[in-house]
């Protein structure tokens, strides 16, 4: 067997070695959440000493907050594009020093090579993986969003190598010989416990519940809620994940058996996702475990391959829907909150799935501050979204709406027979004036 030990020590570099390597106009990707490479990261100002410029970088929800996110000085540097937004990076968007990209998951990469092509920048990859086998291989763990793809697409590779980070199969092996160069690290591998539910959220999960037959693949989107809905899953049976985020609960649907992964009809006996954050436990599970497969969104997320699945599920969260069914899912009007992420490829996936179908699932209320700093409770159904809303998901695409009020169902239904159904699930409180507006402004 062919010793690679010799070329590993050759690409070992310290951090400043390893950014001497940007060059001006670079366009660098860096990973899903807890993949971001945290030793390069809290270098990233090192760059204004060695005066590249008009460098952008790309990132996606990163877990933490790194320094160069708030640094002004940074914008002499680079431009900074978020894909999916934190509360790091809501911070650095009020202090003007990043700008969101409006983009599905699936066609991000497509895209930004094109962009990448036209303005002859060279694209630069920067993430976080596991250590080399000895066949020379390292693993790109729990991100895998277009990581691979970027690497097919001629990208220099610049890797953190952390001995904290799990082992993953999917779209995920890197060879020595395809990267530049590396550091190593042993930062820990940042976890999310999963957190506790409300007993709002637990009502929702029993009526989304409901909705899932036996044999369905399922998908889980963000939040609290698909937390809920998971415990609520366990007495099904055959059950499949195709999913973007792997999470914690997940492992629980397959350790109590209701999740087999038999009855896909694609990928039978896989777990498919692209990305994962998670407790160390998630992250022992995972780790070599060839039943749960890292995919690049390209294919994970791609509607086409969802819909390959027997009765797909899609189970997402939103911020504000409006009477007719249209999902503000990543802002609260003009304001950035998150990013479509891959909700509504997920959606449109169900729709093509046989026997699939879509929930969206939410509080019926959240709590805002008025104008006197006093909190008041504010409908998320309203008849029209905030000025500004981006909407995440078409009307077109939900069937089903859940609220602790009950379960809409949007499918096949009029604009007038939405409102209705809609108004039914809302806050009590809200209920007459929902109808009112609908009325007054001819939401029919
Ligand atoms: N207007 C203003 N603020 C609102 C609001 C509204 N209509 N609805 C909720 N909020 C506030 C909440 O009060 C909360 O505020 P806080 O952080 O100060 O407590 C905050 O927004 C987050 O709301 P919450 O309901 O707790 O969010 P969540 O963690 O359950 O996540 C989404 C919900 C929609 C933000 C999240 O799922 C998301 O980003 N989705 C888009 C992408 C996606 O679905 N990806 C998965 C597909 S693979």
């Amino acid at each position: 067997m062919r010793d690679y030990s010799k070329e590993y020590e050759v690409k070992k570099m310290k951090v400043e070695q390893l950014l001497d390597l940007i060059e001006d106009n670079d366009f660098i990707f860096t990973p899903m959440a807890a993949s971001m490479p945290q030793k390069i990261m809290n270098n990233m100002q090192y760059l204004k000493k060695t005066g590249v410029k008009n460098i952008i970088l790309q990132s996606c929800v990163p877990t933490g907050d790194f320094p160069f996110f708030h640094d002004p000085e940074m914008k002499k540097v680079m431009k900074h594009h978020g894909w999916f937004y934190t509360s790091a990076l809501r911070k650095s968007s009020e202090e003007g020093l990043i700008s969101a990209v409006p983009q599905h998951s699936t066609s991000i990469l497509r895209k930004t090579f094109d962009r990448i092509r036209y303005e002859k920048r060279r694209p630069v990859l920067m993430t976080t993986v596991s250590p080399m086998d000895e066949h020379g291989y390292f693993s790109l763990s729990i991100s895998s969003i277009y990581e691979m793809d970027v690497i097919k697409n001629g990208a220099l590779v610049l890797l953190e190598v952390n001995p904290n980070y799990p082992r993953t199969f999917g779209d995920t092996m890197v060879h020595i010989s395809q990267v530049a160069g590396f550091v190593e690290s042993d930062c820990p591998i940042p976890k999310a416990n999963i957190a506790p539910y409300t007993e709002i959220d637990a009502i929702i999960g029993k009526k989304v519940a409901t909705l899932v037959e036996d044999g369905s693949t399922i998908q889980l989107g963000i939040g609290n809620i698909p937390n809920a809905v998971a415990n609520e899953l366990k007495k099904k049976k055959h059950l499949g994940i195709h999913t973007e985020m792997f999470t914690e609960t997940m492992i629980d649907l397959i350790e109590c058996g209701a999740v087999d992964n038999t009855q896909k009809g694609f990928n039978d006996g896989y777990c498919i996702c692209a990305f994962t954050v998670g407790s160390q436990r998630l992250y022992d599970y995972i780790n070599n475990n060839p039943t749960v497969q890292f995919k690049s969104s390209t294919y994970a997320n791609d509607p086409y391959t969802i819909g390959r699945n027997n009765k797909f599920v899609s189970i997402n969260a939103t911020l504000e829907m409006d009477l007719t069914g249209q999902c503000a899912s990543e802002s609260t009007g003009v304001r950035q909150f998150s990013g479509s992420g891959g909700q509504a490829e997920t959606i449109q996936g169900s729709q093509m799935s046989p026997g699939g179908k879509s929930i969206v699932a939410m509080h019926s209320t959240y709590v805002a501050k008025d104008e006197n700093g006093k909190e008041v409770l504010r409908s998320k159904i309203v008849p029209f979204l905030t000025p500004g809303a981006a909407v995440t998901t078409s009307r077109n695409d939900v069937d089903y709406v859940v609220t602790e009020y009950g379960i809409a169902w949007l499918r096949a239904k009029t604009i007038e027979e939405r409102v209705q159904e809609l108004v039914k699930i809302a806050h009590p409180d809200f209920r007459q004036w929902l109808l009112e507006e609908a009325e007054k402004n001819m939401i029919w």
